[in-house]
């Protein structure tokens, strides 16, 4: 049966270059899984974009001296370019200042408070008598009352994760000046969470498809209670509040930006030219599942405020899976726009191919827990992996076919026990893959992609082909062929991790570039083969010596 699926993937703020972490994180798994499941036949929405509102990006305006726009302009092109060179197959990517986002956001804001779920108080917010302004967000750092952590910002803390009011914060100074605020009242308008408690809870409580750490943080917040949550700030940057009288507050980011999933939606469906097709992936009576994609930091906004938003709203589906990755880090430290410590997507790509990339980021996948990043991983992975067991194995039996039948697949005899034994192999390959992959166990799939590697593997070394050659050509025919037809299979299995070098590959030999489906194909004799190259390139120990001397010195 067809399934209906969204891939909803976090909106990366237009105020940086996105760094390794957030690819292994967000970006790669999204796409891995929306890859799987439009080669599985299933109904597929993909969607994401920049979010260009919310203090990231004023805070890095003001520090360049240059207006919010022209910070999310500019990073927006970026960030569009590298979903390009990475492969990350949108169906659409967007960003929040289209005026699409702003009337469905406030259409959002609108209803919800119409409905009194959302209402307006007059209550102490801070406030920096120097710099004559309230400080949201991140224009405030101070302790974190939960985990004692100093460096908490106003909306969240980056340790415990959090969602906090600036106020709870011992200690608070402004990022701007270095003072210590003082509290001023002024009016916004608060999300009653409260009244969602009773079925967020029931909600949360049966889904045990989540990954255990999602769930339990969840619950974890619940316990704690949900109070009234502000959704306005005293910024000019963002969406309009939709109320008359309030031109000088914008909604807050994290209430607009998880709009988005809809509104790009909409915005997708009207540019295929039937401007109701969105309903497909979000009307609450069908049977869509929903995932989102995102690194842990952004879960409550996805498992509590969003679900609480379409709560309010009625009709919309609710999040089927939220598989949020814990982090991945970089020789043992987080990554760090402040300190520099980090690879940059942008520069990796302007050097190096991106299916390398997307190997080594989906085996040290921070799935379950944080995992770490380095050249010296990058490098083995690629040797002793992608390149010895899947790039070596397709290399020697092409060229070798190439070489010694004409050019062309050559015809099987009779096939013997080793060949039908591999052969089985396949299908059952293709649904373990799959099935991993639909659990969100990426790291899993490939691992059991490689095995079939390794079983291709085994089999040419046992029937070697270059001694057959030799003694029984009809013999060697055959076993170029059995290989042939699995590395189709591994074409295909790799397709969703390795989409470019699956491309390639498929050139080779005359197999269009998209794998026609989920499961094993043939690749007839007689079939020609051609310009057969590597599809991956050995990682020496100067490239990692040369990666090890750049970091700190390009600057995102
Ligand atoms: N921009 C946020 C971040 O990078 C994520 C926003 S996800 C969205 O942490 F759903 F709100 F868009
Ligand atoms: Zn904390």
């Amino acid at each position: 049966m067809q399934e209906t699926i969204l891939v909803a993937v976090a909106w990366p703020y237009a105020s940086g270059w996105p760094h390794l972490g957030h690819v292994a994180g967000v970006y790669l798994p999204a796409d891995i899984f929306a890859r799987y499941h439009r080669l599985k036949g299933n109904r597929v929405l993909m969607v994401s974009g920049s979010d260009e509102h919310g203090t990231p990006i004023t805070v890095r305006a003001d520090q360049e001296g240059v207006t919010p726009q022209e910070i999310a302009d500019r990073y927006h092109e970026v960030l569009v370019s590298c979903w390009e060179r990475l492969g990350i197959s949108w169906d659409l990517y967007t960003r929040t200042g289209t005026p699409n986002h702003r009337e469905v956001a406030q259409e959002m804001f609108a209803d919800l408070f119409e409905k009194g779920y959302i209402e307006s108080a007059t209550t102490d917010h801070l406030f920096c008598e120097t710099d004559e302004r309230f400080l949201p967000d991140r224009y405030v750092e101070g302790i974190c009352p939960n985990c004692g952590f100093d460096k908490a910002r106003g909306d969240q803390c980056d340790n415990c994760g959090r969602p906090l009011d600036a106020l709870e914060l011992a200690n608070p100074v402004c990022r701007l000046c270095g003072a210590t605020p003082v509290v001023r009242a002024s009016e916004h308008f608060f999300l009653r969470l409260q009244d969602f408690e009773e079925q967020l809870r029931e909600w949360v409580e049966s889904r045990t498809n989540w990954r255990p750490n999602v769930r339990n943080f969840t619950l974890g917040l619940l316990d704690e209670g949900l109070r009234s949550r502000p959704i306005t700030r005293d910024i000019s940057w963002g969406v309009p509040i939709p109320l008359d009288g309030y031109d000088e507050k914008r909604i807050y980011v994290w209430f607009e930006a998880v709009c988005g999933y809809l509104s790009a939606s909409i915005e997708w469906a009207a540019s295929t030219g039937d401007p109701e097709a969105w309903r497909r992936w979000w009307d609450s009576d069908g049977d869509s599942k929903p995932f989102y994609f995102l690194g842990k930091d952004n879960i409550p906004f996805h498992t509590i405020i969003w679900p609480a938003i379409l709560m309010g709203r009625g009709g919309l589906r609710l999040p089927y899976d939220i598989p949020a990755t814990e982090y991945l880090n970089f020789k043992g430290e987080q990554f760090s726009r402040g300190r520099n410590w980090a690879v940059w997507l942008p520069d990796y790509l302007d050097r190096h191919r991106a299916d390398p990339l997307r190997f080594v980021l989906c085996s040290e996948m921070p799935e379950t827990q944080d995992n770490d990043f380095s050249w010296e991983t990058y490098q083995q992975r690629i040797n002793t992996e992608l390149v010895a067991t899947y790039g070596n194995l397709v290399h020697r039996v092409l060229t070798f076919a190439a070489k010694n039948f004409n050019g062309a697949v050559p015809e099987p005899g009779e096939l013997g026990d080793l060949e039908r034994e591999l052969l089985d192999q396949l299908q059952p390959a293709f649904e373990e893959v799959g099935s991993e992959i639909e659990r969100c166990r990426f790291r899993a799939a490939l691992k059991a992609a490689l095995k079939l590697c390794q079983q291709a593997n085994g089999y040419l070394n046992e029937r070697a082909p270059w001694n057959q050659l030799k003694e029984d050509r009809a013999a060697a025919a055959t076993t170029i062929w059995t290989a042939i037809q699995v590395i189709e299979s591994l074409r295909r299995l790799f397709w969703p991790i390795l989409p470019f070098s699956s491309q390639e590959l498929g050139t080779f030999y005359g197999e269009a570039e998209v794998p026609a489906s989920w499961a094993p194909g043939q690749i007839p004799a007689g079939r020609s083969i051609a310009g057969v190259k590597p599809l991956f390139a050995r990682v020496d120990d100067e490239l990692v010596e040369e990666e090890n001397s750049r970091i700190g010195t390009v600057s995102g």
